[in-house]
């Protein structure tokens, strides 16, 4: 008999390609999800790319009757539903953690209550709970420095410098091992996700995995969603014929992995048994510009790549630099992220333009304005 999966958030942009995976090689496949209207638009239904055989359960992970229900004949569980906008976080704190930290409470009660016939969890973790990535700095080496301080970030002295002698120091990989300094409400809830699935996983003895998503692109993100990654962003303002904001100088750089090697990580994660107990980073081991993220989309979608708005301001909480160091999830699990950026975006924007979006970014950049949470 095949193996039956709940992914909760499974209507999302990571969910929906994840459950296509598992179809493929042969799990039985169900989405719990909320179809939160900022993602999924107001009076939402079954999303059109949602797999017609996925079957989709609309419920709240904060409702302990409905989510018990869904779980019932289930052997494997993914949990990715979450609020996920960094930003929005910082003044929602209420709303995200109960979504996120409160959601996972309840959903972790009901697996404890049907442990019998639950094999696995898995849990989507974020790189966002690193703060900043790790450092190298020409006299003392490996460093982890906390965010950039706001006196250096007010004179926009973008670079970091080390926090021990002050020398300007380069990125290095981030390993799973780098001690963890959340710079938001979201990146908290997103620890908290990552150490209560463990925690319970180790105590009842369910095989547990939590996997640190690092920047993920691709097809199916919620494009008019203003708090959706930098890549949907940008590609949503030249749609609309506006220049893309971008925030520093444009040098800050982040690692961009394509949904459907986030996907193929997930699923190397359920079925190995060496994965349990154990977090992986999922990236690709590259770090991009945000600038040369933004000028690839730009020359995909036929805009122009010279006529950006680089604003020179910084959003709170933002990092400089962090990419994954992908070597544990090369050697336990054999992940190697198979499509290259340039590949990648070249699909992204093919997709892109096949969808009209409403441009959201001015107002959420308001908002973040009103509040002091850009400088
Ligand atoms: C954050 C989270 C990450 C999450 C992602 C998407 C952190 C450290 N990481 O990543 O876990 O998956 O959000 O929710 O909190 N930028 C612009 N112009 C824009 C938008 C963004 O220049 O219009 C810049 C930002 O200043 C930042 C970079 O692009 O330097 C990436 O931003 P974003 O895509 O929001 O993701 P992160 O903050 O890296």
């Amino acid at each position: 008999m095949s193996k039956r999966v709940l992914i909760t958030g499974g209507a999302g942009f990571i969910g929906s390609h994840l459950g296509d995976l598992f179809l493929e090689k042969g799990y039985e496949v169900k989405a719990y999800d909320n179809l939160d209207p900022q993602v999924h638009g107001e009076k939402a239904s079954r999303p059109g790319y949602l797999n017609k055989e996925i079957e989709l359960i609309v419920g709240d992970v904060r409702d302990p009757e409905a989510f018990s229900k869904a779980l019932k004949p289930v052997d494997i569980l993914v949990h990715l539903a979450a609020a996920v906008g960094v930003g929005q976080s910082m003044y929602e704190i209420v709303r995200y953690t109960s979504i996120n930290t409160m959601g996972a409470a309840v959903v972790l009660e009901e697996v404890v209550k049907q442990k019998d016939h639950i094999q696995k969890m898995l849990v989507a973790s974020s790189m966002s709970i690193y703060g900043e990535g790790l450092y190298l700095c020409p006299s003392c080496g490996e460093v982890t420095p906390k965010l950039r301080p706001s006196a250096q970030l007010a004179e926009r002295k973008w670079d970091m410098l080390c926090p021990t002698c002050n020398t300007p120091c380069t990125p290095a990989p981030t390993p799973e091992t780098k001690p963890l300094f959340p710079t938001s409400i979201y990146a908290v809830n997103k620890r908290d996700h990552e150490e209560m699935f463990l925690a319970v996983g180790d105590a009842y003895e369910i095989p547990t995995t939590a996997m640190r998503f690092f920047n993920v692109y691709g097809n199916r993100q919620a494009l008019s969603n203003p708090y959706t990654g930098v890549g949907a962003i940008f590609a949503s303002r030249l749609l609309n014929n506006k220049p893309p904001v971008v925030f520093e100088d444009g040098g800050q750089s982040r690692d961009f992995i394509h949904v459907s090697d986030i996907a193929k990580g997930c699923l190397l994660a359920v079925e190995n048994k060496k994965a349990d107990g154990l977090v992986f980073n999922l990236g690709t081991g590259r770090k991009l510009s945000i600038m040369d993220v933004g000028k690839a989309i730009a020359s995909e979608l036929g805009k122009p790549t010279d006529d950006f708005i680089v604003n020179n301001q910084y959003r709170a909480g933002d990092i400089r630099h962090c990419y994954a160091d992908i070597s544990r999830a090369e050697k336990i699990l054999g992940f190697k992220a198979s499509t290259v950026f340039e590949e990648g975006v070249s699909e992204l924007c093919q997709w892109v333009s096949s969808q009209t979006s409403t441009d959201m970014v001015d107002i959420a950049t308001d908002e973040l304005k009103k509040r002091g949470l850009t400088r």
